[in-house]
């Protein structure tokens, strides 16, 4: 797909604008939202727009779902569990409804835009109002106009792979932004729906990435998060091929205080990379690279492009580059036909690294992906013992890893009280540990320096400097 076909145009933004005016200007339209959303970080920002387009619809924001004239819930799929969470929750609330018989219910997000999915949702879902796939977000105006003005069902799924500029965006936080820098994803992991549901890989425009980084920075936002399925890839299809080492740097001279990002995949890390962050002056010193699986086979078996002596040899190369790095990953235990001698390989590998911290999750086989359909599904039961001693093994490292910390000087990004005291807050370091340190509201959402003085049940405490 050409470059014109993946941007949407100017014009049907116009469009969507205008339809946002007669949502506006409806007499029964809803007066307040809520926004229930599952997954990623990817999700969460969707969520950010699906705010801000309601908002200038003219309505409000309200805490409590069971309130709000209109609920959308932001649905993930990445395993069954979530989908199934979503779907249970969506069926809750049209008991609520009874109660309130003017709610509008709206499901979107990456379940949506599962195969069969908008079939589901026509025949047994039927009081579910409104329903959309990724691929239309930025049509929800029109959808919502069309649901309140027909009393009828919408369900609207598309196979298109866009970028959405200049979309309202309500920022759940004031401090700490998501800035998308690519959507989609091109790698095929054979156990992920993604690609599926996310369409092809697409990167923003440099120039569009780093203003909006501007404004950010001038609206004093202290740290962003650069986000994309495969960050590392960004810039394929590019003219003049920006590659995210380029992006970084540049961004890296806009000078918001704190820059992270996620996710990168092993396999596209470079060196160019590694020396980017090595030499920049806000890029925090932190890295989220999933490695799924310490062994070969399994590592073949899930097309994930390297070996584990490749990503060890990543691994050293981040810690030669910047000491003390905070490393983390993510991991799948039981993926179809894995050995107790692989699952031992991933023990052997984390044992190894020694990450700050691991997102570990049991296979889930998603339809229409190629895991799917391998065999040697693995029992409930064994599933459960490997997951829970790997969970013990991090854990018991975590301890050990946390420790490096102890002595250090930190700066704390505040994101709120703590949970275990009122006389303290939390947040997190520079390299992505949370810690606890006396303080009070007027905290949340400034940069606190500390020294390190402890540690309890894997949360660093510390003192003010
Ligand atoms: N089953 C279990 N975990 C999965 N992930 C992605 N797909 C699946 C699946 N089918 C995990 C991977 C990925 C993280 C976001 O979710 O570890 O990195
Ligand atoms: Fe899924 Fe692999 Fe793409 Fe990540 S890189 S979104 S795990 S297919």
């Amino acid at each position: 797909m050409n470059r014109e076909e993946i941007v949407v145009s100017r014009e049907e933004l116009e469009r969507q604008r205008a339809f946002s005016g007669m949502v506006k200007a409806l007499p029964h339209r809803p007066r307040s939202y809520h926004v229930v959303t599952y997954g990623c970080q990817m999700n969460a920002h969707d969520s950010e727009k699906i705010a801000g387009m309601l908002e200038e619809m003219g309505m409000t924001a309200s805490d409590q779902r069971e309130n709000a004239d209109f609920v959308i819930f932001n649905t993930c799929c990445v395993r069954e569990n979530a989908e199934r969470r979503a779907l249970g929750n969506v069926t809750w609330l049209k008991e609520v409804r009874k109660q309130k018989p003017d709610m509008v219910i709206a499901v979107c997000g990456c379940m949506i835009q599962e195969p069969g999915m908008a079939e589901v949702i026509l025949k047994k879902y039927k009081f579910v109002n409104l329903a959309f796939g990724t691929a239309n977000l930025h049509k929800l105006p029109e959808m919502l106009y069309e649901t309140l003005n027909s009393g009828r069902q919408t369900v609207n799924v598309e196979d298109r792979d866009v970028i959405a500029e200049d979309l309202p965006i309500r920022r759940l936080r004031n401090d700490a932004a998501y800035l998308t820098i690519m959507y989609g994803c091109d790698n095929f992991c054979s156990y992920c729906i993604v690609p599926y549901v996310r369409g092809r890989e697409r990167s923003r425009d440099p120039e569009t990435i780093l203003r909006e980084a501007e404004k950010l920075a001038e609206a004093g936002v202290k740290e962003i998060m650069l986000l994309g399925q495969n960050v590392n890839s960004y810039g394929k299809g590019l003219p003049g091929n920006p590659n995210f080492a380029r992006l970084l740097k540049r961004l890296d001279e806009v000078g918001i205080p704190r820059i992270r990002f996620m996710t990168s995949h092993p396999k596209d890390l470079s060196d160019d990379l590694i020396d980017v962050m090595a030499g920049g002056k806000h890029i925090l010193p932190q890295f989220h690279l999933p490695v799924q699986s310490g062994n070969n086979e399994i590592l073949k078996k899930m097309n994930r492009h390297y070996t584990r002596e490749q990503y060890l040899d990543r691994v050293s190369r981040l810690r030669a580059a910047i000491p003390g790095i905070g490393l983390s990953t993510d991991i799948i235990v039981s993926f179809p036909g894995e050995t107790e001698e692989q699952f031992q390989d991933t023990m052997s590998l984390v044992n190894e690294v020694r990450f700050d911290s691991a997102f570990t999750f049991i296979y889930s086989p998603r339809t229409g992906t190629k895991a799917a359909d391998m065999e040697g599904i693995i029992p409930e039961d064994v599933s459960t013992d490997r997951i829970k001693r790997l969970i013990a093994l991090q854990e018991n490292l975590q301890q050990e890893t946390l420790k490096r910390f102890i002595g250090t000087e930190e700066e704390i990004l505040v994101e709120g009280l703590s949970r275990r005291s009122k006389l303290a807050v939390s947040g997190k370091g520079r390299h992505a540990v949370s810690v606890t340190v006396e303080g009070s509201e007027q905290d949340i959402g400034q940069i606190v320096k500390c020294r390190i003085t402890g540690l309890k049940n894997n949360t660093l405490t510390g003192e003010r400097i």
